[in-house]
């Protein structure tokens, strides 16, 4: 299959180069290939004509957005809208990556992919706004809504736990904040079983269970042969940065698994990836 990757420098799309080696990927630089710009999406997709366009390109600074919505709707919206509508002049489908952050986090449950999203920051605000326009002009469309992401490449929560535990002799860590830790190989797998069938629609992809901040941390700590290290549990209301993330997040992944695609316990993940980021 031929696939054209948006967003080649980011965590998921390095993920991406790495692990699809059973299609053709044509990755242009951002440069080359700047979602934000209409005569630019629609050359590149016309010139490729790919099968499929993955959107891994995002303005992912949540606490950034709230200063700079323009910005943050012109990546997450504008773009995907952009891709959509080369898709639709040519024929491919499009995977379009979301989040999360479209929820509000008042749920009880884990959120199923037809709840209503109800986003609480510019950031999922935005994120949402780009999964309506690409629902809106192209019905060849995956969306596929992922949380809490982490690799070996980029900056994420584990390194960072990693990097702090190190660092410092212990951790104040929010216990009232829940999602589903996801790790980048996982999705890119699972992506690439979904895109195997053409069945259009909103999915939620994330491993499989939840838990809080503070679980994930004491969870990577305790892998990195350090499970007394002291943390100090603090609520997401005592924790100040400029976005509001939502409390309770995490993603029932119901569509993937009703043709066959799962993904693993968020530990089984994190237990292979801690010891190589050791090592
Ligand atoms: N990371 C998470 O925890 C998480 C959770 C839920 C959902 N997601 C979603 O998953 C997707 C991938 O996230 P990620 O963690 O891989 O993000 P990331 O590492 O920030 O990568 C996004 C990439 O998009 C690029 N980009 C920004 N503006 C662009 C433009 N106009 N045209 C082309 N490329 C552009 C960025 O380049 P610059 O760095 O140069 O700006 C960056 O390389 C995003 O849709 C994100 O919303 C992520």
């Amino acid at each position: 299959m031929k696939v054209l990757l948006a967003g080649c420098a980011g965590q998921l799309g390095r993920t991406i180069q790495e692990s699809w080696n059973e299609h053709e990927l044509i990755v242009p630089s951002e440069s080359e290939f700047d979602i934000t710009d209409w005569p630019t999406a629609k050359r590149v997709v016309e010139d490729v004509r790919p099968e499929v366009v993955v959107n891994a390109a995002a303005y992912t600074d949540v606490d950034a957005c709230e200063a700079r919505p323009e910005l943050a709707y012109k990546v997450n919206a504008l773009g995907p809208r952009h891709l959509a509508s080369a898709c639709l002049l040519t024929g491919a489908a499009l995977v379009h990556i979301s989040s999360n952050c479209v929820f509000d986090g008042s749920a009880s449950r884990p959120y199923l992919e037809f709840d209503p999203a109800n986003p609480i920051s510019v950031y999922g605000a935005s994120k949402q706004a780009g999964d309506q326009v690409v629902r809106d002009v192209l019905p060849r469309h995956y969306i596929v809504r992922t949380a809490w992401m982490y690799s070996a490449l980029g900056r994420n929560f584990v390194k960072t736990i990693l990097r702090l535990g190190a660092e410092r002799p212990g951790l104040s860590m929010v216990a009232d904040e829940v999602s589903s830790p996801t790790f980048a190989p996982d999705l890119a797998s699972a992506l690439q079983a979904l895109v195997q069938e053409p069945l259009y629609g909103t999915y939620h992809l994330t491993n499989y269970g939840e838990c809080s901040r503070l679980e994930f941390a004491r969870e990577i700590l305790r892998l990195a042969g350090k499970p007394h290290f002291p943390l100090e549990p603090i609520s997401l209301r005592d924790y100040q940065r400029p976005s509001r993330p939502p409390l309770y997040s995490p993603l029932a992944n119901t569509c993937a698994a009703a043709i066959g695609v799962t993904v693993r316990p968020w530990q089984e993940a994190l237990a292979e990836l801690v010891p190589q980021l050791l090592g």
